[in-house]
Order: C-alpha cells, then structure tokens, then sequence
C-alpha cells in the first residue's frame, strides 16, 4: 500500500493522510482517527487497518493489502453485512 492510497474508502481517506495525523495529533485512541475526515465511521471496513497504523511504532512502514484486493474484499464486507 502506498501513501496515496485510500484507506478509508467510505470518506475517501489516504493513507498520507492518516499517518500525518497519527503523526501530529498523537491520538490516544483509534477511535480518535474519526477525527481525520471521518475515518472510520463509515461501513467499517477499514476499521482493522486504522488500528493497524494506529497502533504501530511506524504507521508510514506497515504492510497493507493491494488497492484493487482491498476494495474487492471491502464490497464482499458490505454485501455481507446489507
Ligand atoms: S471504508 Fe472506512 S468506514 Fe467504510
């Protein structure tokens, strides 16, 4: 995953944009990423992921699923969850 890619798919949020957060704002909860364009709040999908970067020691470094996988396994999420 690179930094343009969006991680929150809902709000169109990328990665970039997470980690600068993460970065500048220091939250001290993964809810606390709604902060950043509604990350998140959403379907949900992404939730797992948030906490991923969230949580790591270098979000910029943390290995993510490809763009096109990650949008195909989102659409399943949402289908399964409608
Ligand atoms: S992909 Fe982030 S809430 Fe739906």
């Amino acid at each position: 995953m690179n930094d343009d890619q969006i991680v929150c798919l809902c709000f169109g949020v990328r990665r970039r944009k997470l980690v600068q957060f993460i970065r500048t704002r220091r939250p001290r909860a993964v809810s606390q990423l709604s902060d950043c364009f509604g990350a998140g709040t959403g379907c949900g999908w992404c939730r797992p992921y948030l906490e991923q970067l969230w949580s790591s020691e270098s979000p910029e470094s943390e290995t993510l699923p490809d763009a096109q996988s990650y949008a195909e396994a989102r659409e399943q999420y949402r289908e399964r969850s409608s």
